[in-house]
């Protein structure tokens, strides 16, 4: 066997750290194996996905509840959004059963220690690793962010290897927790101002057309926020499985720098937007927080609802973390959207929550979000700033 592991490592596959750890390491070794790894590194962060009982379910709720027997995760793990809002999931029209199910995948996550604040931005509530750290992350927009943005190193891990990667506390070393994985394959020259995440989701929807897996480097962005750049994450690693980019001035990550170089136009950017709208949409459905939204656009989205309200024949989902929500409510934004008759819906998203067959039309401005409406609740779908889709929900 190429993989070599050290002391505590063998005793772990032994048993002698309890079964849920044996198990956990018998993954980690044999993904090692199978990717050519020589040796398991320890990682300080780990970010689970496949948390809905939605995706999960009885099958998968069992796993976790035997693994939760004995298992504790050795460092900080946070979990991605599950299919409801834990605590106010009645007003937004999620069933008791599902609710109960739920609720038992989240309880048998805690009993591990994970930290359940269900998000998909783990880095905007405390989750927050630094540059050259060895981390283990599951949520494919988090993962491109984690890499790209902030210069730590993950593989995509899938639900299952990233709890295993909790439980030990270690990774197997390959992939792009290997510097020489990292570096950038293809060239791109952004020729289009951008505004909004609107935008900066429809330059993820091109450049991951085109890129399938390879690693972009993109110049002639000036300046991104880090809601764009979020938006950006989702959207690229959706259309383009892209795990790591590197943006010019803007990303912190060393790369060598492809010759030949690709042109995105404006033409792109609104031939993508016409990809994602479609015709007689019907919008009964507004959600705006994929990723999920940070205090500054809740903040933004407050002041756009104040004195207004939402159409009755409209349903309106801003989607955020339980701690952003928390915060909100603490500055007043949670009851000037609420008052507006739109949700502030936390540890939920509009693509893991039960919602197929509720609405006909989702608009958003997330690009990521128009995939799953699409693909997994057959919506129609209409991508728009922040400002036009409330625009929309309150006219
Ligand atoms: Fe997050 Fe759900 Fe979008 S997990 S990135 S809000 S599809």
């Amino acid at each position: 066997m190429k993989l070599r592991l050290t002391d505590e490592e063998k005793e772990m596959l032994e048993g002698k750290h309890g079964r849920a750890t044996k198990k956990a390491m018998d993954l980690i070794v044999n993904l090692g194996e199978i990717y050519g790894a020589e040796r398991l590194i320890p990682i300080s962060s780990v970010q689970i996905a496949g948390v809905s009982y939605h995706n999960l379910g009885e099958a998968g709720l069992e796993y976790l509840a035997d693994m939760a027997v004995d298992g504790k995760v050795r460092v900080i793990t946070t979990l991605n959004p599950a299919g409801m809002d834990l605590e106010e999931w009645k007003k937004h029209g999620i069933d008791e059963d599902f609710a109960e199910n739920q609720q038992r995948v989240v309880d048998a996550f805690a009993r591990m220690g994970v930290i359940t604040t269900c998000t998909c931005t783990p880095y905007l509530i405390g989750n927050l690793p630094h540059f050259g750290e060895h981390i283990a992350w599951a949520e494919s927009s988090a993962v491109c962010f984690a890499n790209s943005v902030i210069g730590a190193l993950t593989n995509r891990e899938g639900g299952p290897s990233a709890l295993a990667a909790a439980l030990t506390g270690r990774t197997a070393e390959y992939g792009f927790h290997l510097q020489e994985n990292r570096n950038a394959q293809i060239k791109y020259k952004v020729d289009a101002k951008l505004h909004s995440t609107e935008d900066f989701g429809l330059l993820g929807y091109v450049i991951g057309e085109r890129t399938r897996k390879s690693i972009p480097y993109i110049t002639g962005i000036p300046h991104a926020t880090t809601e764009e750049l979020k938006s950006f994450c989702a959207s690229v690693a959706t259309y383009g499985g892209v795990a790591v980019f590197h943006m010019e001035q803007i990303t912190p990550n060393r790369t060598t720098v492809p010759e030949e170089t690709e042109i995105v136009t404006r033409e792109d950017i609104d031939t993508a937007r016409e990809a994602l709208d479609d015709e007689n949409a019907g919008i009964d459905f507004i959600s705006i927080g994929c990723p999920h939204a940070s205090i500054n656009e809740i903040a933004k989205i407050a002041e756009m609802l104040e004195g207004k309200e939402i159409s009755a024949d409209k349903t309106v989902w801003i989607t955020t973390a339980r701690p952003t929500k928390d915060l909100a409510k603490k500055m007043g934004y949670y009851d000037v959207i609420e008052k507006s008759g739109a949700f502030l819906v936390s540890d939920a998203c509009c693509a893991v929550a039960p919602l197929k067959g509720r609405f006909k039309g989702l608009m958003t401005d997330s690009a990521k979000a128009c995939f799953y409406a699409r693909g997994k609740n057959n919506f129609k779908t209409e991508i728009r700033t922040i400002e036009e889709c409330i625009r929309e929900a309150t006219s």
